[in-house]
């Protein structure tokens, strides 16, 4: 299938297109390389040894979007592009509101025109708020999460009423629990800008030396040792999961959560990488980060069942991988 990628310089954008090419998928690419870079690309190609079209687009203008229909037969459509953290959502939700909603909306308006039935949509186990862990698809969505969850929830929306309109379009919404790690190659990985938010790319940067040492968010949490559970998958393992969710897409909108339906502490993920790389990981306990929850993980039963996909890298290949990518990475 020819497979349009938003987003597809990004992270988890970046390793779907290596498991796409590899699956024998060609694969345009659409990215205004807000959060990305264009040497990603070339990576991509380097790893696979195949070619990628790549536009130069932002997703939130339709016309930018719709040459790129113009000019290609395009199957399905993956749509990564969006903004996607959480603090950054509170301070500017406006931008966010922007463009993780318009460019899903122009996503669902240009599919209708070009008659592409086939679309596979990024959303997060962020939708899931406060609700009880393990998170199963049909559970009651939390309102009022963060303007960055509100984005997915309106998204999700979006594309069910579309389909509501017009019965024969297959959606896949796929909820990710935790992304890590990177690609064996150690060419591709996650490479936020500035200083990390997120415990993996904080871990890593601190067994780099870059940071002097890690900050536990609280230790007073009902959980195995008092510090943040969640569900951890290898980023590869999310990327199969495109490939899964595009071989086994259905009539109408279909929900399935990507995890592993393993929880796993911040002290546990600290011992793991230490133990995978044999290198010492500093920390002190602070207090708990604003709006975090104590455990997220999945029921991954349903896409194990439907998609005939399941997370099959352990967390020590995460945190090699993860090491990998952050020694190989001359940019830092
Ligand atoms: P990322 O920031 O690495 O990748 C997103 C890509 O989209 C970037 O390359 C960015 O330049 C591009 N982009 C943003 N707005 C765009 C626009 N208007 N037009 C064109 N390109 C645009 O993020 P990621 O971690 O790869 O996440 C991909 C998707 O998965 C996002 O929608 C995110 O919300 C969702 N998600 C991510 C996580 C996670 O932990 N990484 C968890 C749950 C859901
Ligand atoms: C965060 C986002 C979530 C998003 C996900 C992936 C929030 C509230 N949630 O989730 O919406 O989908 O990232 O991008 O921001 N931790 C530390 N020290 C650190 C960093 C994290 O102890 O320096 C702890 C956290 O308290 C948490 C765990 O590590 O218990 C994981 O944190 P993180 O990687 O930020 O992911 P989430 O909080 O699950």
């Amino acid at each position: 299938m020819n497979i349009l990628i938003t987003g597809g310089a990004g992270y988890i954008g970046s390793h779907t297109c290596i498991a796409l090419l590899g699956a024998g998928h060609k694969v345009i690419v659409a990215d205004n390389f807000y959060n990305s870079a264009i040497e990603t690309i070339d990576k991509i190609q380097e790893v696979t040894n195949k070619k990628i079209i790549i536009y130069k687009n932002d997703i939130t203008n339709y016309f930018e979007l719709e040459s790129i229909f113009n000019e290609n037969p395009i199957d399905g459509v993956i749509h990564f592009a969006g903004y996607k953290a959480v603090d950054e959502s509170i301070k500017r939700p406006l931008d966010y509101y922007y463009n993780n909603v318009l460019s899903t909306i122009n996503i669902a308006k240009i599919c209708t025109k070009y008659n592409v039935k086939k679309i596979v949509f990024s959303s997060s186990a962020t939708v899931y708020g406060n609700n009880m862990p393990p998170f199963v698809e049909k559970m009651k969505l939390q309102p009022s999460i963060n303007p960055y969850g509100e984005t997915k929830v309106m998204s999700e929306r979006i594309l069910m009423d579309m389909v509501n309109a017009n019965f024969t379009f297959k959606v896949s919404i796929l909820r990710y629990f935790n992304p890590v790690g990177a690609h064996e190659s150690g060419l591709i990985g996650e490479n936020p800008n500035g200083k990390p938010n997120n415990l993996m790319p904080y871990i890593t940067q601190v067994a780099k030396g870059k940071l002097e040492k890690l900050r536990v968010f609280g230790n007073d949490y009902p959980t195995i040792d008092g510090t943040g559970v969640r569900d951890y998958i290898h980023v590869m393992d999310l990327a199969e999961g495109h490939v899964a969710a595009l071989n086994n897409i259905k009539q109408g909108t279909n929900i399935y959560n990507l995890g592993t339906g393993k929880g796993t502490s911040v002290l546990e993920l600290v011992n793991a990488f230490e133990e995978a790389n044999n290198v010492k990981i500093p920390y002190e306990i602070t207090s708990r980060r604003p709006g975090d929850i104590a455990q997220a993980y999945a029921d991954p039963s349903k896409a194990n069942k439907e998609l005939k996909w399941e997370a099959k890298r352990d967390l020590l290949s995460m945190c090699r991988d993860a090491w990998r990518f952050e020694k190989n990475n001359k940019t830092l």
